[in-house]
């Protein structure tokens, strides 16, 4: 154990190490990272725990591996050493007994260790005072983001990030963009300010969620600030017609099949631009338990099933954008240790896509739920 910590670190390949299932039950996990401080490397360790807070540590990278290996079996039971040549994982069984399982094959790739001091380049600051997230209680109104709030703040500037690189949307209009269950609608406000404040763009934004008091309350939170072209209504987004083709539609984490509803929404209304992190999977689990295909035999250990419905789902979802004639990738939007519902389905709608590659994804998608013996909802709105 010592020798593989003193390895990734000397030879430049360790990307972090995960320790989990810890022996103080107020700690959640820890995560150790290379960093450079004044040119001296330090092991990092941001301990997060269930109050809502993190912690942090540096230890001389020279006590590191025997730090490290003091940790195994006494505060965590469980430690992940990520590598850029692989994996490797130590596990304590409940008897003490330790397990080590190495996957790490080196071929000489280096990790570039990040100086402690270095300043992530947020496309909404972190430091500096925002009025949208002070009113959302995620910013103080000196612009420090409260500790509870870290993860939603992580979020939304991904997501923007996500956006900003994705297309170069016209700035000589106005711009139309609908944000669907669209909840506390954290998502719409940093959208209607990324555009607006920071690009100078003029901005239309229908928000629309079934939850008729966050509706009341985000209207008055946009009419506080003076965003004058946000908008949020009340009702189910089966219902809602949108005003123009959208040069924009956004979703975060709307639930199950409201996803499909959205992407149904986007696309029979001409969306040049469709942004959706998908939610919950029930639908295909459902449909999947009957049994009769390929994937029986996956569907034994709820945990694998789950996981072949997530990405049987966004992947057909995929492949029914790129029917409709979009240019689809699936992101990842934060870190998948901080939620499992990560993905951002992003399609960009490409007008040169030819009526014969549309067709041919579409007898793919036919193809696939008939071997699957499912039938999406998303097929039965578009
Ligand atoms: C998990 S929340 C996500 C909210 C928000 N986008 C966020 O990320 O904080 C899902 C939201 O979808 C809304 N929703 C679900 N089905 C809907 C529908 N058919 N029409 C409108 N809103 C819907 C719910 O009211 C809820 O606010």
């Amino acid at each position: 154990m010592l020798e593989l910590f003193k390895s990734v670190i000397e030879k430049g390949i360790l990307k972090k190490i995960i320790l989990s299932k810890p022996a103080d039950k107020k700690i959640l996990k820890s995560v150790a990272t290379l960093v450079n401080m004044k040119g001296e490397l330090y092991l990092q360790i941001e301990t997060f725990t269930s109050d809502g807070k993190a912690t942090h540590r540096n230890i001389k990278v020279s006590d590191a591996p025997d730090a490290l290996g003091q940790m195994v079996g006494t505060e965590y039971n469980q430690i992940n050493v990520l590598t850029s040549a692989g994996e490797a994982q130590i596990k304590v069984s409940g008897k003490g007994k330790v397990t080590l399982l190495n996957r790490i094959k080196d071929k000489g790739e280096r990790v570039t260790v990040q100086g402690h001091d270095r300043k992530k380049q947020h496309i909404i600051s972190a430091t500096e005072p925002v009025d949208f997230l002070f009113e959302l209680g995620v910013k103080d109104k000196d612009g420090r983001v409260f500790d509870k709030k870290r993860s939603k703040f992580r979020q939304i500037n991904r997501f923007l990030e996500l956006l900003s690189e994705a297309y170069t949307f016209p700035s000589d209009r106005e711009l139309y963009i609908l944000d669907l269950c669209c909840g506390k609608s954290y998502l719409s406000f940093a959208v209607y300010y990324y555009f607006t404040v920071l690009r100078g763009m003029s901005v239309t934004m229908d928000c629309v969620d079934l939850k008729e008091d966050v509706i009341e309350y985000c209207n008055s939170v946009a009419q506080k600030l003076g965003y004058t072209g946000l908008h949020f209504i009340a009702g189910d987004i089966n219902d809602f017609e949108p005003k123009a083709a959208p040069d924009l539609t956004v979703s975060l984490h709307a639930c199950d099949i409201a996803t499909d509803i959205v992407l149904a929404k986007a696309v029979t209304s001409g969306s040049k631009v469709i942004m959706s992190t998908p939610c919950c999977h029930h639908e295909m689990m459902h449909q999947l338990k009957a049994g009769g295909s390929d994937c029986d035999f996956m569907l034994t250990h709820s945990i694998l099933m789950q996981k072949l419905c997530d990405a049987a789902t966004d992947s057909l979802r995929c492949l029914m954008l790129e029917s409709k004639g979009y240019d689809v990738t699936a992101l990842e939007l934060i870190d998948p240790e901080e939620t499992p519902k990560n993905v951002l389905i992003r399609g960009i709608f490409n007008d040169k896509c030819s009526d014969q590659k549309k067709e041919a994804k579409r007898k793919e998608y036919d193809s696939i739920c008939q071997r699957l013996g499912v039938e999406p909802y998303l097929a039965k709105l578009i």
